[in-house]
């Protein structure tokens, strides 16, 4: 880090989930699945849905509010709020003004940004240069998805894999030293064939035949974003440390994007960060795209997970293809729960 710039950390978070829960055996009397294949292959038991009258916005907002009272912030403070999501309210206005409207965040600029479940990691990075050039002092950053409203309910490939949730953070500065210490961003648009929702765009715009076509619908090559995932966790969380001056020796909490149990552990394993240093949180959210790793995080610092001083790394990957990393040196100030 250079000499007087300025140290950006989480002044705050808070997430929100809706209340109703999805478990595997509900979704056995929808789709030809079983509990024991759902929890085998991906470690999921439950996933929460949100209900017909709720969109992203309500989910972000909610999380939003926590996180500004958890940081002792208030809404008016605010100068910008970027909200990560692939399930936006509509295609425009953006999630992020509706937020901003919401919360009566009168001077806050605010966009949403698209990196998939990388989102969330796009944003934090993008809003800590907003604060280390000096041109704002605090951002809202909100990871938030109603994936449920985008899923083909009959398609067992992937309807049994997502939840809806939201995340949010406050950054600001903090003391030097600590904070966001090294970042990695990365994107291979080749792959972005494998996860997408191909129509409601300017490609295929809506039409009777898009809808009976099932096209608005996500689609997935499992198997190949599963290969892909494998391998960019570990080589993303290593750039990152390499960025900060750090080695996978140095992790003492591990925060991966939740998309499938087992490729959580093969980042554990290709890091050699062993699991209990790394948190798993996807049995109970399912995958939550942008909101998945500010939901573990929240929840490894409830549960006391981390520690003063301990180097924190946050590491995902999604559609795009995109993969990002943000390594963390966690100082008391930040941790809010401690
Ligand atoms: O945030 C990024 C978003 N996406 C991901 O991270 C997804 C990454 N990929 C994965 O997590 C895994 O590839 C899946 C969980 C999607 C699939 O697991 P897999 O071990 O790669 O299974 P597979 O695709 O090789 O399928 C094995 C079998 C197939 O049957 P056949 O062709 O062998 O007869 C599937 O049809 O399992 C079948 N199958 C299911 N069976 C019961 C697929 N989905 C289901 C299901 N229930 N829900």
């Amino acid at each position: 880090m250079a000499m007087n710039e300025i140290s950006v950390g989480i002044l705050g978070i808070g997430t929100y989930v809706p209340d109703k829960v999805l478990t595997n055996k509900d979704l056995e009397k929808m789709v030809d699945t079983s509990d024991e294949w759902i929890v085998e292959r991906t470690g999921i038991k439950q996933r929460y849905i949100a209900d017909a009258d709720t969109a992203t916005s309500d989910l972000a907002t909610k999380a939003a509010q926590r996180a500004l009272e958890n940081a002792g912030v208030t809404a008016d403070e605010i100068d910008l709020i970027i909200v990560a999501t692939a399930t936006p309210d509509m295609l425009f206005p953006a999630v992020a003004c509706l937020v901003q409207d919401n919360l009566k965040a009168a001077k806050a600029a605010a966009f949403d940004l698209a990196a998939g479940c990388t989102g969330f990691m796009y944003s934090m990075v993008t809003a800590a240069q907003f604060i280390k050039s000096g041109l704002y002092r605090k951002v809202l950053v909100i990871g938030a998805e109603t994936l449920s409203k985008i899923l083909n309910w009959q398609d067992r490939n992937t309807c049994v894999l997502f939840g809806d949730g939201a995340g949010a953070v406050v950054l600001g500065e903090t003391k030097p030293g600590c904070g966001i210490i090294g970042v990695h961003l990365g994107a291979d648009g080749a792959g972005g064939k494998f996860l997408s929702l191909p129509a409601g765009g300017s490609r295929i715009p809506a039409s009777v035949e898009s809808v009976t076509e099932n096209l608005h619908f996500v689609h997935m090559n499992g198997t190949e974003v599963f290969k892909f995932a494998t391998k960019v966790m570990g080589e993303a969380a290593v750039a990152a440390l390499e960025d900060a001056g750090l080695t996978a020796n140095d992790i003492d909490c591990l925060i991966p994007h939740q998309a499938n149990i087992r490729i959580i552990q093969s980042a554990s394993k290709r890091l050699k960060v062993p699991m209990d240093k790394v948190i798993a949180n996807v049995d109970k959210y399912g995958n939550t795209s942008s909101a998945s790793i500010p939901l573990a995080l929240e929840e490894a610092l409830q549960a006391g997970k981390i520690k003063n001083n301990d180097i924190v790394v946050l590491v995902g990957f999604g559609a795009g293809l995109t993969w990002a990393s943000c390594v963390m040196k966690w100082c008391k100030e930040e941790n809010t729960f401690a």
